[in-house]
């Protein structure tokens, strides 16, 4: 187990566009797996893309924490990793939320995403996981998949006015 170093915006790693993972469960990727959630706990993130921690491979790491989203009552899920992931919209509804990402640390912003997503990919073992996210549950899956082509939150604005530092953020908005 090791704490990893996150790549700031500006290293080019965050926008490369990551490879699959040949093998999911490959001693490597076990490894680099439990070194992300590791690293995700550590920094009191939601989500850790393996891009962030400078490895272009097609991988995410996230959670839904206690009291996270919108309406504050997603229910919470444990921590979990998504390998070689497809994400899709359903519908056309998008719900607007505020985010932070570990890449572009003391920031947050209002980002707009689809309300509904559906998920596939596979997990240690190789074996499919699939379903359908809403709430925050499908914020953090469009970001963290994001990361895996290169996009950083800022690419998926179209209000800039709601983009600002952490603590100011919470001296005038109801985050
Ligand atoms: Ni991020």
């Amino acid at each position: 187990m090791a704490i990893l170093k996150i790549a700031r915006m500006g290293h080019p790693v965050l926008l490369q566009h990551a490879a699959p993972v040949p093998e999911p469960g490959a001693p490597e990727i076990r490894r680099l797996v439990s070194d992300m959630i590791e690293t995700m706990v550590d920094a009191g993130g939601a989500g850790l893309a393996a891009p962030q921690v400078h490895v272009s491979l097609r991988l995410f790491v996230f959670r839904v924490p206690e009291g996270r989203g919108e309406n504050r009552n997603d229910p919470p899920r444990p921590t979990a990793v998504l390998i070689n992931p497809v994400i899709e919209p359903v519908g056309d509804a998008v719900a607007v939320s505020w985010e932070g990402c570990l890449s572009i640390p003391g920031l947050r912003a209002a980002v707009p995403r689809h309300a509904t997503v559906r998920y596939a990919g596979v997990d240690l073992d190789g074996t499919t996981v699939q379903g359908e996210a809403t709430g925050f549950h499908a914020l953090v899956l469009q970001h963290e998949n994001d990361h895996l082509d290169g996009i950083l939150y800022p690419m998926r604005m179209n209000d800039f006015s709601l983009f600002g530092f952490n603590e100011e953020l919470a001296r005038y908005h109801s985050l």
